[in-house]
Parts: structure tokens; sequence; C-alpha cells
């Protein structure tokens, strides 16, 4: 068996996963490959203009590309001349068809499947970092294990980074999963995958399980996290109902040890690529498996997490004379959270697609999702895009801050309030901003929970 990798799906796990495997292994080539030709140019761009924004990440691409980290859109090569292939593709939900809102779109995953199975030559560990449905691996094998001559073993190597972190995450993660099927074969190979990571990650910290656990913990990992920010977002609503405070609140609770201070914090709801089609694919599975009871539980955590950005705007309507038509609202952050460009299932998409139903004027602004945040609201009229915070802000009846860039506390907001119309309000989404520095400049402000 040789010590090369391929990766297959460049995007925003396969990219910086394989980066720091190849940072963390010299002594391996790893080939990261994708369809998408332009998505592969980006990782190969001269001035590291990379098609993912990561704190960190440039650092390790410009470190590795070349040395031993290569992008490619030669599939075939590079299956064939590697022993260890990871499968990074996405799994959105599907939006047709049988468990259409729900199940995993797994159409992506197959074809990969199916190229390993053309393209080998000689014996694969195929590992799944795509995050599945429980007992997918049973499928892969089957697809693969139909071909003469080749023996493919497929563990479960689900990610834990988080976008934003995801160098830190991956450099220091809190654990690293690796299930395989527990025969001989299968224990072999969960040794070779462990010993990628072991280069780096004390043992302890690497877990191994059988394949099922290992795609069974990944989703609800995601759950329990999607969870709990629906449960303090919860609690947000009734702090506005009551007077309390939810960062107060949220700080007793998590000065319990048994409950602890992280994933507590109230704002907009979650957005990004995982938790909401990771809750709905635990949703699809408890129904599949007729466990009606724990489907609508889970079902609730996306709906509570839609009906936090509802609450935003009607709370908006509440705080603007309950007319929004012809008003201009800027909004500060269109990221799903800070530190990305990415804004999928972005609560900011959400909150400014129910605004301009209301006939607002949209300004959004944002450093760095930009340019998906223009894609994304491209059938939506009256919106305008400003780089420049101030710019976005002018002539504007509110400002809706929806991701916590650490920039937005360090503006000159005697400069925002100088040229926005009054009375100026400040909607701070994500309880990032000094609200009482903010009062003292004219501004009305609102806050989540509060
Ligand atoms: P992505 O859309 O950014 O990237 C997926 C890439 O796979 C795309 O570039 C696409 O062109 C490529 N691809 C699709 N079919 C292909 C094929 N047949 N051959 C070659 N390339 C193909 O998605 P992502 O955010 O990287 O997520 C990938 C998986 O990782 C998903 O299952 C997701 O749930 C999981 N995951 C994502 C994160 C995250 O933070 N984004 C975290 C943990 C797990
Ligand atoms: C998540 C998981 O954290 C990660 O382990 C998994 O691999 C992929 O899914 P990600 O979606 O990138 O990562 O970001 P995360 O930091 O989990 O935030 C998700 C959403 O929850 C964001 O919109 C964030 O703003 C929101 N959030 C998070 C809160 O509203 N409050 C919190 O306290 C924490």
């Amino acid at each position: 068996m040789n010590r090369d990798i391929v990766c297959i799906g460049a995007g925003y796990i396969g990219g910086p996963t394989m980066a720091v495997i190849a940072k963390m292994n010299p002594g391996r080539k790893v080939v990261v490959v994708d369809i998408n030709k332009e998505r592969i140019d980006a990782w190969n761009s001269p001035d590291f203009e990379l098609p993912v924004y990561e704190p960190g990440l440039a650092d390790v691409v410009k470190e590795t590309r070349g040395r031993n980290l290569f992008f490619s859109t030669d599939i075939e090569s590079a299956v064939r001349e590697c022993d260890i292939v990871f499968v990074g593709v996405n799994t959105p939900t599907k939006m047709f068809g049988r468990g259409a809102g729900r199940a995993s779109d797994l159409q992506f995953w197959e074809s990969t499947a199916r190229e390993i199975k053309r393209y080998a030559k000689s014996d694969k560990i195929v590992i799944e970092k795509s995050t599945l449905p429980v007992r997918t691996a049973a499928a892969m094998e089957s697809i693969l294990n139909t071909r003469d001559g080749c023996k493919f073993t497929v563990l479960s190597n689900p990610e834990f980074l988080a976008e934003g972190t995801a160098i830190r995450d991956l450099l220091e993660p809190d654990r690293v999963l690796i299930g395989g099927p527990q025969d001989e074969d299968g224990i072999r190979a969960i040794a070779e995958a462990a010993a990628i990571y072991a280069s780096w990650v004390p043992r302890e910290k690497i877990i191994t399980s059988n394949v099922w656990s290992a795609e069974l913990a990944k989703l609800a990992a995601n759950a329990f996290l999607a969870q709990r920010v629906s449960s303090i977002n919860a609690i947000a609503g009734l702090c506005e109902a009551t007077g309390a405070d939810v960062d107060e609140v949220a700080r007793v609770i998590g000065a319990d040890g048994r409950i602890g201070p992280k994933f507590l914090k109230a704002g907009p709801g979650f957005g990004g690529s995982c938790f909401k089609k990771d809750v709905l694919n635990l949703v699809y599975l408890c129904e599949s498996a007729g466990l009606h009871t724990a489907a609508e539980y889970w079902m609730q955590v996306v709906k509570m997490n839609e009906h936090q950005q509802e609450r935003i705007v009607s709370r908006l309507f509440k705080e603007m004379f309950n007319t929004l038509a012809g008003k201009k609202i800027a909004i500060f952050g269109f990221a799903f959270k800070a530190d990305t460009g990415d804004t999928r299932e972005t609560p900011a998409g959400t909150v400014a697609r129910l605004l301009a139903e209301e006939h607002v004027r949209l300004a959004v602004t944002d450093p760095k999702a930009l340019r998906n945040a223009r894609a994304d609201l491209a059938g939506v009229g009256g919106v305008e895009f400003e780089e420049d915070e101030y710019k976005a802000a002018a002539d504007a009846d509110a400002v809706v801050v929806m991701t916590d860039w650490s920039r937005y506390p360090q503006l000159d907001w005697e400069r925002i309030y100088s040229n926005m119309r009054k009375p100026a309000l400040v909607f701070d989404t994500r309880n990032c901003l000094d609200a009482r520095k903010l009062k003292s400049i004219g501004f009305k402000t609102v806050n989540i929970g509060k």
C-alpha cells in the first residue's frame, strides 16, 4: 500500500482538510480533485485568491501547494495512483421526489462511488468525509465491491470543523472519529486512516467505532449543537416578553459544569450548510424507522430556527411604526457567521427576502460575502450592495446587524448616525455592539432577547 491520498470534492471541507493533512504529513502526496474546473483553478491561483475564505488557510496552502498538495480535475489519474480515497462531495437536502425537503440528495456521492469503481486498478480504502445518512457505507460498499480484482474497504471519518475556525479546528481537534468494519480488513484500514491523523493529533483523541456509529454520531452531534441554539433562541423570545436579559440568563445556565458555556449565544438563528440539512436528515431517518415522535422532536429545532428570523422582521415592524414600505434598511453582515464568506442558509438571506416582500429598500454590506450575497439575492428587487458600511447606512432608517464581524463594533457610529434618517434604529441581532454607547449617540436600539 502506498501512503498517497486523493480527496474527491474540493469544497469547504475537501480543500482545508486536505491542506492540513498535507501540511502535517509532508511525506505523503495529497491530491484534491473536483469536477468544477473554476474551483480547481481558484485553488491553483498564483495570488492565492482561494475559493474558500478561512483565516490561516492561505498560509497553509502557500506552504504545501506544489510540495505535496495538488489540485486537479484529473480524477482518473488521481484515483488510479492513490490507495486512500477521501470522498468530500456535497450532500445537500433532496428537493424532489421521495424524502423531498428532508432526506440527503446522494446523487453526487453515488456518482463518486461509480468514478472510483471505474478508475481503480488496485485495492483502495475509501473514506467518507461527507456527512451521510446512517448505512450509506453499506451502499458504497455494494456499489464498489461488485467489481472483480479490487477490494474496497469503506470507512466513515466525518469532519467536525466549523467554518471560520476551520484551520484551528483541524490542527487542534476535540476528536477525530474513524468508523469501520469490525473485521480484519476493517481494523487494518482504520489503523491506516488513524496513522494519517496521528502525525499531529494525540492518539487518545482518535476515536474508533463501527461505521454506523460514526455516521450517526456526526448527525447527532450537529443536531445537539443546533438544538442548543434553538433552545437559547426560544428563551430569548421569553426574555423580550418579560424584561429578562438573554445574555445574563445564558451566563447562568452555562456556569453549570454539566451544561457548559459554549453555543448559548442567542442570535438570528443558525445558518450554514450543515445544521438544517443534518437535522432534517435525522428527521427523515427517524421517520423511516417509524420513530415519529423523535422525528417531530428534532423537527421543532428547525421550526424554532425559522421562527427566529420571522421574529426579527416582526420586531422591525413594531419598532418602525408598523410600516416598512419605502424605508431603507442597511443589513450589516450577510455571511451566516463571522470570518467566512459562506452564505448558505444564512439568516440574513431569509430576513432580506422577507423585508423585500414588504417593499423595503435594502443595502447589504459584508466584508467577505458580498459576491455570494449578490448571487443569492439576484432575483430580489430593490437591493444595493456596498462594500463600505458608511455608504450602506447613508439615508437608511435602520441598520440591522446580522453577522458579528469584529469590525462592526470598531466603526465610527457617530458618523453612521449623522448620515441616517431619524429616528435612526440599530437592531443588533447578534448583541455584539455596545448598546449603551449607541444610545448615547442618539440611536434607538433593539437587541435579541432584551
Ligand atoms: P461544497 O459544495 O463546498 O463542495 C463539494 C464539492 O464536491 C464541490 O466543489 C463539487 O463540485 C464537488 N463534486 C460534486 N460531485 C463530484 C464528483 N462526482 N466528482 C468530483 N467532485 C464532485 O460542500 P462542502 O461544504 O465542502 O461539504 C461537503 C460535505 O462535507 C457535505 O456532506 C457536508 O455536509 C460535509 N461537511 C461540511 C462542513 C462545512 O463546514 N462546510 C463541515 C462538516 C461536514
Ligand atoms: C457546524 C458545526 O459546529 C461543525 O462541528 C460541523 O462540522 C459543521 O456544522 P458551522 O456551521 O460551520 O459548523 O458553524 P457553527 O459555529 O457551528 O455555527 C452554526 C450557526 O449557529 C451559525 O449561524 C452561528 O452564528 C450559529 N450560532 C452558533 C449561534 O447562533 N449561537 C451560538 O451560540 C453558536
